[in-house]
């Protein structure tokens, strides 16, 4: 049969186009499912994991899945802000009590605390085009993609020494000097990640003076309340910055403390003077993004702070994980005196000193992954000799590193 007679008059649009490098997380992720040996570790990803190497769904969150099989009679649409009881039921978690009853706070359900950040940053954007965002380095690697995605300029400064393992306090300073007025400091609540350094409680106090001293827009990412001290604890350096400035935003991940990765459980919290237009713009960005978020996990996590049973049950549980981190954390810088940091550090995440190199050989000799930068995921181990054999394999690369 004739084909028919068709001229492609106009240029290709993919033609040009260039395959982007992947991600090197995700790839590490995936060289992790295809090695063969059966002594690998995995340190790569930030999850937590239980003793034995599985990343368990939580009691209370299996009970609330249960009900809601059980007592859900629609899958009907909710609308761009999502669920909103979950969203203020979460809200003295995030601002305490007292915080949490005011009108100046709104807030949305997001994908995740990726969305919260992503929508976050195009409130930004919609406001404040010119806006830079002030970015400690290190930091998660997909925050200046993000930020660059809502075409927001980006102005990153270091923060953290990762050969002296201490915070570099001053470059902060620095950097909060510099910004203009109406610039957005991105700053992470607790558990930073990759350094696991997080400020102290003086260090929030002169982060929150100057912030409000010179006209600056905090921007807390806050992705591992309740994994790093405990709930409150984690939250504290931010309650103090948001009892300072008149203006900010949180974004909030929820899949983290009630293990819900995968169902990307999140909210974008912003605190201002003019609450309702705030919303109202934040409810049509997330409309034009993702229309609306998806029910599931947050209807799970709704349930359970529903439920004050299944809340103490869900908080017990979290404390139990914190204390398999922090016995983690003591027991890797009680074994090798070059991991000594890591037990002052916090949360998920420390981000060692190791060479590039160094880290490389882990992988090949041992089996060990982790991400490039040093970091490690100190929820990684489990409790099979993986600590001892980790903290004798870095010694070994690192002592002729
Ligand atoms: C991580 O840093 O490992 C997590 O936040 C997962 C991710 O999406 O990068």
């Amino acid at each position: 049969m004739a084909k028919p007679q068709i001229q492609a008059v106009h240029p290709s649009l993919f033609g040009a186009l260039k395959a982007q490098p992947q991600d090197p997380l995700l790839a590490l992720m995936a060289e992790f499912r295809t090695d063969k040996r059966e002594a690998k570790i995995d340190l790569g990803v930030g999850m937590y994991r239980d003793a034995t190497g599985i990343t368990p769904v939580m009691r209370a969150v299996k009970v609330a899945e249960r009900i809601l099989l059980e007592t859900q009679t629609t899958k009907g649409y909710m609308g761009p802000e999502g669920d909103p009881i979950f969203v203020e039921l979460l809200k003295p978690l995030v601002f305490g009590a007292a915080m949490a009853k005011s009108d100046r706070i709104v807030g949305l359900q997001t994908p995740g605390g990726t969305g919260a950040l992503r929508l976050g940053a195009e409130l930004i954007a919609a406001v404040s085009p010119r806006a830079n965002v002030w970015l400690g380095e290190p930091t998660w690697p997909n925050h200046r993609p993000l930020l660059a995605a809502a075409r927001l300029g980006v102005e990153g400064f270091k923060h953290f020494d990762k050969t002296s393992q201490t915070l570099l306090f001053d470059e902060t300073i620095g950097a909060l000097t510099r910004a203009a007025p109406g610039d957005v400091v991105l700053l992470q609540a607790c558990c930073h990640n990759p350094t696991g350094a997080d400020y102290t409680m003086d260090q929030w106090r002169t982060i929150a003076e100057m912030l409000a001293a010179r006209g600056l827009i905090p921007f807390f990412d806050f992705a591992y309340q309740g994994l790093g001290d405990g709930l409150d604890a984690d939250a504290a350096g931010m309650r103090l910055v948001l009892e300072h400035v008149d203006e900010a935003l949180i974004g909030y991940a929820s899949d983290k403390n009630f293990g819900v990765y995968r169902e990307r459980v999140g909210a974008l919290y912003v605190v201002s003077n003019n609450a309702r237009a705030v919303y109202s713009q934040a409810m049509a960005l997330a409309r034009a993004n993702w229309s609306m978020p998806s029910d599931h996990g947050a209807a799970v996590v709704r349930l359970v702070l529903q439920s004050p049973e299944l809340t103490r049950d869900w908080t017990a549980e979290l404390d139990m994980m914190r204390a398999r981190i922090l016995s983690n954390r003591g027991r890797l810088a009680a074994l090798n005196p070059r991991l000594a940091s890591v037990a002052r550090q916090r949360g998920m995440f420390s981000q060692i000193q190791i060479a590039p190199e160094a880290v490389a050989r882990l992988k090949d000799e041992h089996g060990i992954y982790m991400v490039g930068s040093g970091r490690i995921n100190v929820a990684g181990f489990r409790d099979d000799g993986e600590i001892e054999r980790f903290a004798k394999a870095v010694a070994s690369v690192q002592g002729d590193a």
